[in-house]
C-alpha cells in the first residue's frame, strides 16, 4: 500500500490529532505573484565581491593556548539589498551585511576563531513546515547554527544540526585548518530550517591557502575572483520567494527551481576583465538546483581544482556540471579575446557576461601539473558499507519522505568508523533523482559509478551490476567532499577518517531532502576507546561548545 505524505506523517505520529482531523484540499495555496524577469536588464550591473572579513585581534587556540588564533566576530542579520539595477532592495538575512557574507581568508595549520552571533529577528520570514523532524511547533521558529562545509574541524564547532541558537545568543568555534588550500564555504545548518536559512542568504566563502598553492603562482589578488551562485524566485515587489506545497499544514517541497540566478547577490551582473587569464573560484550554494555552465563563445574552462583543493593536473571543461555545494576552481584565458563580450549561460540562460578590454594581451602560461593526488587504494579500506539513497512517494507520486539507509535522523548511529582507518561507501541510489552527497569532516575520492539492479538489491539486499564500471569524471579526480550520487547507480567513494573523533553527520545537500530526514548522524570512533568495541548505540547527547559564549 501506498501512503501519502499526510498518512505517513500520520503513522508516524508526526501529525497532531488536531491537524489530521481537517482534510487539507491540495493546491490551494496562493501563490505569491511572480517577479516578470522580462523587467531586469541584462548586464547594467558590476559583479559585486563579498568583503573580506576583518579580525578584531588574537586570542590564545583553544587546542593549544601557546599559540594566538585569529579572532573574528561575525554577526547573522536581516539586511536589504539591491539584487538588480531595475528592483527595489530586497530583505535577506544573511552574515555581516552582504550576500554572501565576508570571505574568510585562512592559511593552512594557522587556527581562527570565529564568534558567530545570532542577531536575527525573532519571526521567519519564509515558510517552516512544522511537521519535519527538528521544526516543531515546541522549537523557536528563529534558530541558526554555523557549519563551514569542507573544513576539517574538531565535532563541537562542527556546527552539529541540533546545536542551533536563538537570537541574541553565540558561539565561539574554532577552525585549526589542517588541511590543504581550498575552497570551503560557511552556511547555516539549523535542523528542519536549514534550507530556508540558507534560502534567506546565510552563506559566505572560506579560503584555505598554503604554500604549496602560492609556489604556483596563479592568478591572484584582482585576478582572482568568487563567483557564488544560486538560484532564487521573487514575487512581484522583488521579495524572496519561497514555494510551498499547497498544503498549508505540510508546506515542504521536495525541490526548489528558480528563474533567477544570482552571482555573488546580483542578477545578470557584468565584469570588466583584462585580456589575460583570471581564476574563478565558483561555489555552488543554491538549494537543489546543478549548473551546467559554457561560455558563448564555446570556450572551454579550464579547471584546476576541486572541492577539497587543487586536481593533479588542469582539465578542459566544455560544459561544467556542478551540483549544489560542489566547488570548481577555474582558469579562464581572456588574452585571446579582446574587446568582445562574452556570456556565462547555465544551459542557454544567460548568468553573467565578461567584457574583456582591448589592451595588449598577457599570456602566462598555466603549470602542466599542479598538486599530486595520491590515489587511495581499495585494498586499504578495512570495511565496505552499502548504504542506500531512498525516496518514498504519496499516491499521487510525489516525494514525501527521502531517507538515507532507510533510516531516520533520530534512529541510533549506524556508521561509526575508526579514527585513521579507510573505508569504501557504496552509495546506492534507489531513486530517480541525483542527490549531492556530503560527509562532513573528511575529504574522499570517487572510485566508479555503475549501474545496478534495483530487484536484486531491493528483495536479495545484494548488488547486481548492469553496467560497466564508470570513473569518475576528470575534473572529479581530486579531493572531494560532495559527490553526485547519480540516479539508479551505485557511486563508490574511499574516505579516510582523520582529523577527529566525535559525532558529525552526512547528508544529502539538496536542501529540500536534508530538511526531510535525508541526513544521518555518524560517529568517528577513536581506536581503543570505549566507544570503538561497541556495536551500534544511541549516542550520549553532544557536549556543548566548551567556549559557548550564552
Ligand atoms: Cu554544506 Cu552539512 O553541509
Ligand atoms: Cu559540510
Ligand atoms: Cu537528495
Amino acid at each position: 500500500m501506498r501512503l501519502t505524505r499526510r498518512d505517513f506523517l500520520k503513522k508516524t505520529g508526526i501529525l497532531t490529532a488536531a491537524t489530521a482531523l481537517h482534510a487539507m484540499p491540495q493546491q490551494t495555496i496562493r501563490a505569491r505573484p511572480v517577479l516578470d524577469t522580462k523587467l531586469l536588464t541584462p548586464f547594467v550591473d558590476p559583479l559585486p565581491q563579498p568583503p573580506v572579513a576583518q579580525s578584531s585581534g588574537t586570542r590564545p587556540s583553544p587546542d593549544n593556548p601557546q599559540r594566538q588564533a585569529r579572532y573574528y566576530q561575525i554577526a547573522m542579520q536581516e539586511f536589504e539589498s539591491q539584487l538588480h539595477r531595475n528592483l527595489p532592495a530586497t530583505r535577506l538575512w544573511g552574515y555581516g551585511s552582504s550576500f554572501p557574507g565576508p570571505t574568510i581568508e585562512t592559511r593552512s595549520d594557522e587556527p581562527v576563531l570565529v564568534e558567530w552571533v545570532n542577531s536575527l529577528p525573532q519571526k521567519h520570514f519564509l515558510p517552516i513546515d512544522h511537521n519535519l523532524h527538528g521544526a516543531e511547533r515546541s522549537k523557536p521558529d528563529v534558530r541558526a547554527v554555523v557549519h563551514v562545509h569542507g573544513a576539517k574541524t574538531p565535532a563541537h564547532n562542527d556546527g552539529y544540526p541540533e546545536d542551533w541558537y536563538v537570537p541574541g545568543k553565540s558561539a565561539v568555534y574554532c577552525y585549526p585548518n589542517k588541511q590543504d588550500a581550498a575552497a570551503l564555504w560557511y552556511h547555516d545548518h539549523a535542523m528542519g530550517i536549514n534550507r530556508l536559512n540558507i534560502y534567506a542568504g546565510l552563506a559566505g566563502i572560506y579560503f584555505v591557502r598554503d604554500d604549496f598553492e602560492d609556489s604556483m603562482h596563479l592568478p591572484s589578488g584582482e585576478y582572482e575572483i568568487p563567483l557564488v551562485i544560486c538560484d532564487r524566485m521573487l514575487d512581484s515587489k522583488g521579495q524572496l520567494y519561497y514555494p510551498e506545497s499547497g498544503n498549508p499544514e505540510a508546506p515542504w517541497i521536495p525541490e526548489f527551481s528558480g528563474d533567477i540566478l544570482l552571482v555573488n547577490g546580483k542578477i545578470l551582473p557584468y565584469l570588466k576583465v583584462e585580456p589575460r587569464k583570471y581564476r574563478f573560484r565558483l561555489f555552488n550554494v543554491s538549494n537543489s538546483s546543478s549548473f551546467y555552465l559554457s561560455l558563448s563563445n564555446n570556450a572551454p574552462f579550464t579547471q584546476i581544482g576541486t572541492d577539497q583543493g587543487l586536481l593533479s593536473a588542469p582539465v578542459q571543461v566544455a560544459k561544467l556540471m556542478i551540483a549544489p555545494a560542489e566547488r570548481a576552481d577555474l582558469i579562464v584565458d581572456f588574452s585571446k579575446y579582446r574587446g568582445e563580450k562574452i556570456v556565462v549561460l547555465n544551459n542557454v540562460l544567460p548568468m553573467m557576461q565578461f567584457r574583456v578590454a582591448s589592451g595588449a594581451p598577457e599570456q602566462k602560461p598555466l603549470a602542466a601539473s599542479l598538486r599530486p593526488v595520491p590515489k587511495m587504494l581499495e585494498s586499504t579500506a578495512i570495511k565496505t558499507r552499502m548504504l542506500s539513497l531512498d525516496e518514498y512517494r504519496d499516491r499521487a507520486g510525489d516525494s514525501m519522505i527521502m531517507l538515507l539507509n532507510r533510516s531516520r535522523w533520530h534512529m541510533p548511529i549506524t556508521e561509526r568508523p575508526l579514527l585513521d582507518s579507510v573505508e569504501i561507501w557504496e552509495l546506492i541510489n534507489t531513486t530517480d533523482d541525483q542527490h549531492p552527497i556530503h560527509l562532513h569532516l573528511v575529504r574522499f575520492q570517487i572510485l566508479e559509478r555503475r549501474t545496478f539492479d534495483k530487484f536484486t538489491y531491493q528483495y536479495k539486499k545484494t548488488l547486481r551490476f548492469t553496467g560497466p564500471a564508470i570513473a569518475p569524471d576528470a575534473n572529479e579526480a581530486g579531493w572531494k567532499d560532495t559527490v553526485r550520487a547519480e540516479a539508479a547507480m551505485v557511486t563508490r567513494i574511499i574516505v579516510r577518517f582523520e582529523g577527529y573523533p566525535g559525532r558529525y553527520v552526512w547528508h544529502c545537500h539538496n536542501l529540500e531532502h536534508e530538511d526531510n530526514e535525508m541526513m544521518r548522524p555518524y560517529e568517528v570512533v577513536a581506536p581503543g576507546s570505549v566507544g570503538a568495541a561497541l556495536p551500534s548505540v544511541t549516542p550520549p547527547s553532544i557536549p556543548m561548545c566548551s567556549a559557548r559564549t550564552s
